[in-house]
């Protein structure tokens, strides 16, 4: 069922452009009309990370559900948890379209959208009305035209603290000129300070303590992750995400759609990414949660991520290839590879391929 769906669907949105077929998903998903998960729980998924409980490891990563539209559709496909946003401030319209690129025998995405959103407020009052349980991020950003960055970042914190399970700090978007200059030592050292404060802050006056995880670009060098491995412990963040879109057009079939400006994503951003999130693992120890994401397509390059250091994964583009069945798929392919392994849970299987990850140059 979940296949033909998969292959009516996809035929179906590819006729559109990208993202207007995007507007057409989630109007599927808000009105009930995507069929839901039904797979049976594997405890041998479920794990407690930056003190949450997931049911699985499986996520939907941000820029999805931008606006808070369809949080709880998406955890009904089998979803984990989701991560709605980037949210700034004030609502913005984001880069002209075209601005989302389909690189079809890649399975890979160029967007350029620029943190087009509704704004705080809109987002807040989408989730104000969940009454659900299900683990749902708020990742945050700061508007294009912001006099004080980092103050956008706060303003996030703040009013997003009564409904958000977690929140990302999403410094790493290509498309926000200047954006990826925060993950610069000094800059970030001044962000987290402020962000983590002001954390503190709500947390007192709340009586919970919300995890705050940062988001990374793949685009970086060993000094800029021995950087941001430095700022992330001496700062207690309470995670890391590895990691947004990258610039980088290496081995691309579809050379006309290359040339887009924008960052990439989908099956071209697996190998770098999982690289970076290696190196990143190795360089925090064991401890600090980090969800990997990046192209993943399977259950095997969900594993290959937890297997190269990631507590968590989360995916988008590929979702766009596999369609509305991808996280259903994955959950119960995790589990049939779990008995191949022998595996009593999943986090037995966490940096099992470290060295090989770690050690690779992208
Ligand atoms: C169309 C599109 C929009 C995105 N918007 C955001 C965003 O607003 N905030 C963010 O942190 N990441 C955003 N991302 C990046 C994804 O969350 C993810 O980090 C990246 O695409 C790599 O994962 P994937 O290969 O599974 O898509 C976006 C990705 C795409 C394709």
């Amino acid at each position: 069922m979940i296949g033909a769906f998969r292959d009516l669907g996809r035929r179906g949105l590819f006729l559109f452009d990208p993202e207007t077929a995007h507007g057409m998903s989630i109007t599927a998903l808000k009105s009930g009309l995507v069929p839901a998960c039904r797979i049976n729980a594997d405890p041998r998924l479920r794990q407690t990370v930056a003190g949450l409980e997931f049911a699985n490891p499986i996520g939907m990563a941000a820029g999805f559900d931008k606006n808070a539209e369809v949080p709880e559709a998406l955890l009904k496909l089998g979803f984990g948890f989701t991560e709605i946003g980037t949210v700034t401030p004030k609502a913005q319209p984001g880069n002209p379209r075209p601005r989302i690129f389909r690189l079809v025998e890649d399975e890979g995405v160029i967007n350029r959208l620029g943190f087009n959103n509704e704004g705080h407020e809109a987002a807040f009052q989408r989730l104000k009305a969940i009454r659900g349980n299900g683990i749902i991020g708020v990742n945050i950003g700061a508007n294009k035209d912001s006099a004080d960055r980092i103050a956008d970042y706060v303003a996030g914190i703040r009013r997003f603290y009564s409904v958000a399970r977690y929140f990302t700090a999403n410094i790493s978007s290509p498309n926000t000129p200047g954006l990826r200059d925060l993950q610069a030592r000094e800059s970030l050292s001044a962000l987290l300070s402020a962000v983590l404060a002001a954390r503190d802050e709500e947390a007192a006056k709340a009586g919970r303590r919300i995890p705050v995880l940062l988001k990374i670009a793949p685009d970086l060098t060993e000094e800029g992750m021995d950087d941001i491995a430095a700022e992330a412990t001496s700062h207690a963040l309470d995670g890391l995400i590895v990691s947004n879109t990258t610039l980088s057009r290496d081995g691309l079939r579809d050379q006309r759609q290359a040339k887009e400006a924008g960052g990439l994503s989908g099956k071209p951003v697996f190998e770098k990414s999982t690289v970076v999130l290696a190196k990143m693992r190795r360089r925090v120890g064991a401890s600090l949660p980090i969800i990997g994401v990046g192209g993943v397509s399977s259950a095997e390059t969900a594993l290959e991520k937890i297997k190269a250091g990631a507590d968590l994964v989360q995916l988008y583009s590929c979702m766009v290839y596999e369609g509305p069945g991808l996280p259903g798929q994955i959950i119960s392919g995790l589990s049939k590879l779990l008995d191949r392994e022998r595996a009593g849970s999943i986090r037995d299987l966490r940096d099992a391929r470290l060295d090989y990850w770690a050690n690779r140059n992208v």
